[in-house]
């Protein structure tokens, strides 16, 4: 615990939300800033404003009198939305980016977490299901999948130069699919383990789901609270360069869904493979870096992340 004032943008959404109460846990007097209202409950901050944080001058605001900004704000969702949106997730994350970094270094915030993305991995690592395990520094030569990818990595250049030119501490976090309770389920923007325990909870005991793709994708994905620990860790340490926060447990999409329905304990429910975004191939997380920095390394596994994801899901589904 510190005395330092904390900012966390995006704090009405899913890991922003989850932050917010972890950071209130270890005694910190929180900020949460966001676009909209919590969807789905409360947010325990100290003060909670909504604020577009694509303006300049709400920037300015939501930065007053604040030590650290965790900036988690942007407009995101799984392949859904992101393989279709390119334009303004261009627009809205780059407009978010700049001036929050700009209005923090004016406002003398001291230290500065970016929240990225393992969409900034080049495309052509990423084409085999049995995929390599994603380093940090395979980022370079570049080439992300989607604007998305393109945006995260120009936000990630904008903190190194604020940190080498302005001596702002900045952070840099790359989430590798990160899933839990009260993240998005449904309206287009969820990502597959909330869209699978969705569809699940909805069918009948020997009915089907929709699974997108042949099923034999690969990714791997990391527990909400992991990734709050990560973040926090990060955050203390004295690593300036960007950091995987992921999972190196990968699964294909069709074990997650089986999974998936063996904590439903629904019997007879089967999958049905249809047209859909796919992003790529196979993504998976190298941690080496990760517990060499932090020590530490997410511990949480699928089978024990899903259970208290699937029943909240469920209980959504059925009100
Ligand atoms: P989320 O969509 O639940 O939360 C993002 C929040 O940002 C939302 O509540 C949204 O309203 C808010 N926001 C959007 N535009 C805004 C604006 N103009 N002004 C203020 N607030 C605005 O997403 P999340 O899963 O909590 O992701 C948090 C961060 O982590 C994002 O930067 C995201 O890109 C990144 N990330 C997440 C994952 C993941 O698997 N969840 C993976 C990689 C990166
Ligand atoms: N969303 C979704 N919904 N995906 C499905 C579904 C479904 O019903 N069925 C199968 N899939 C497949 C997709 O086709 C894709 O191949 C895989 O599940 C993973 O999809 P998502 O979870 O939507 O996205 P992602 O893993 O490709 O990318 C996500 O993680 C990144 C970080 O690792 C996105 O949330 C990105 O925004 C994020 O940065």
């Amino acid at each position: 615990m510190s005395d330092a004032r904390i900012l966390v943008t995006g704090a009405g959404g899913f890991i922003g939300h989850h932050l917010v109460t972890s950071l209130k846990r270890r005694g910190y007097w929180v900020r949460g800033v966001d676009l909209h209202p919590p969807d789905y409950t409360a947010v325990d901050a100290d003060e909670f404003e909504l604020r577009d944080l694509r303006r300049f001058d709400e920037c300015l605001l939501a930065t007053r009198g604040i030590d650290h900004v965790y900036a988690l704000a942007a407009d995101m969702g799984g392949m859904g939305f992101i393989s279709a949106n390119h334009a303004t997730i261009l627009h809205n994350n780059a407009l978010i980016n700049i001036h929050t970094l700009e209005a923090a270094r004016m406002n003398g915030v001291s230290r500065y977490l970016f929240s990225s993305s393992a969409c900034v991995y080049p495309d052509f690592l990423q084409n085999d299901a049995n995929v390599t395990p994603l380093k940090e520094q395979d980022a370079y030569p570049a080439n992300p999948q989607d604007a998305y990818g393109w945006e995260k990595l120009f936000a990630e250049r904008v903190c190194l130069a604020y940190a080498e030119e302005h001596g702002l501490e900045t952070r840099i976090v790359r989430f590798h699919n990160i899933y839990g309770p009260y993240g998005t389920y449904d309206g287009g923007r969820e990502k597959v383990p909330a869209a699978l325990c969705r569809k699940v909870a909805a069918v009948e005991p020997g009915g089907e789901i929709e699974i997108w793709g042949d099923g034999e994708q690969t990714r791997s994905f990391c527990y909400v609270d992991d990734c709050v620990e990560g973040i926090y860790r990060l955050m203390q340490s004295d690593y300036r360069e960007p950091l995987n926060l992921g999972s190196e447990d990968m699964v294909t999409v069709n074990e997650l869904a089986h999974l998936v329905i063996t904590q439903s304990g629904k019997h007879g429910v089967t999958l049905k493979h249809v047209d859909g975004p796919q992003g790529v191939r196979g993504r998976n997380s190298d941690n080496r870096r990760l517990r060499e920095v932090l020590e530490w390394e997410p511990v949480v596994t699928l089978d024990q992340g899903l259970e208290p994801t699937y029943q909240w899901i469920e209980k959504q589904v059925a009100q």
